[in-house]
């Protein structure tokens, strides 16, 4: 497949063969981090800029590397110390960047939609590293690909997402990833933070944690989003945990045997998730990490590595 997209903003608007290409490509990308020297030359030449707006561990650094394994120079903008402190626009901050001969923007923002505006007004090429409740692609494609790596196909496999589903980019864009490469999607919580909308996605609502664990070969937990939770919509962290979070009791009781627990992170340890659960044999949380390299490759090389 020729890929002509200049951004990657969310999984909403790509095809199923599309999101196969980068899975694909990133299998042989995934080879590159085994070796003595990480490195393939590629994108020699490129720039590629780190512009987030808002904290991350896993998706700036990994962008970073995925970059420099590529062999494109990075720049990681800090913001806190740039002229946005003076009221410069996030457009007007990328395209003075831009100014300077760079080649594609990572872009995290709290605001939905902040990365496609920045992609409107620049030539570059934008990739959304997470914007607001919208989409966070990138996590999505290396959940596929490790779910795929792991069971041999995504068609026709249970996947649970359990938790904050309402604050979550990272619940949208694999909801949207999923269903799109032929699994089933049920996702389930308290119905305050379930929204029902998320049915014209393609996934199934169960406010019963049992119900939607007893098929589940994968079981996704979301991270609470307490930074998010303007309002009241739990009545409690601890009920939350009693009646939605995974320990070591509802994992034997009702989680079939050869179920995977994943979970895109930052955890809260003992609230969606128990440390014995996070850390045994099945949880696939770090393999995560790992694979989000090569498919952070994958998207950098076909958005600017390939002529167009
Ligand atoms: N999964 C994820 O987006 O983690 P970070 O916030 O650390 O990037």
């Amino acid at each position: 497949m020729i890929w002509k997209r200049k951004d990657l903003i969310g999984l909403e608007e790509l095809t199923g063969d599309e999101i196969e290409t980068i899975l694909d490509m990133a299998v042989s990308f995934k080879e590159v981090s085994t070796r003595r020297v990480k490195k393939v030359p590629p994108l020699r030449g490129k720039t590629v800029v780190n512009l987030f707006f808002e904290p991350s561990t896993r998706t700036k650094t990994s962008f970073e590397l995925a970059a420099k394994r590529l062999s494109a120079d990075v720049l990681s903008f800090d913001v806190s110390t740039s002229s946005i402190s003076k009221g410069e626009t996030i457009t007007d901050t990328a395209n003075n960047i831009e100014a300077m001969k760079v080649d594609c923007f990572i872009v995290r923002h709290s605001i939905s939609g902040a990365p496609q505006i920045i992609g409107q007004s620049v030539s570059s090429s934008v990739i959304n590293a997470g914007d607001g409740c919208h989409e966070h692609p990138t996590q999505a494609l290396l959940d596929l690909f490790t779910v795929r790596e792991k069971m041999g196909k995504i068609e026709g496999i249970n996947i649970a997402i359990i938790g904050d589903v309402l604050h979550s980019r990272v619940a949208r864009s694999n909801i949207w990833g999923f269903t799109k490469m032929g699994a089933n999607v049920c996702v389930c919580g308290p119905p305050t933070i379930v929204p029902r909308e998320i049915e014209k996605m393609g996934a199934e609502i169960t406010y019963s944690i049992d119900e939607a664990l007893q098929d589940a070969d994968i079981v996704y937990l979301l991270r609470l989003q307490r930074e998010r939770q303007k309002e009241n919509y739990l009545t409690s962290l601890k009920e939350y945990s009693i009646y939605y979070g995974i320990d070591e009791e509802r994992y034997k009781r009702i989680i079939k045997k050869g179920a995977f627990i994943m979970h895109p992170g930052p955890m809260n340890r003992g609230l969606e998730i128990k440390s014995d659960i996070a850390d045994r044999d099945g949880s696939l949380i770090l393999e995560q990490v790992t694979n989000g390299i090569a498919v952070r490759m994958a998207v950098l090389y076909l958005t600017i590595g390939v002529k167009k």
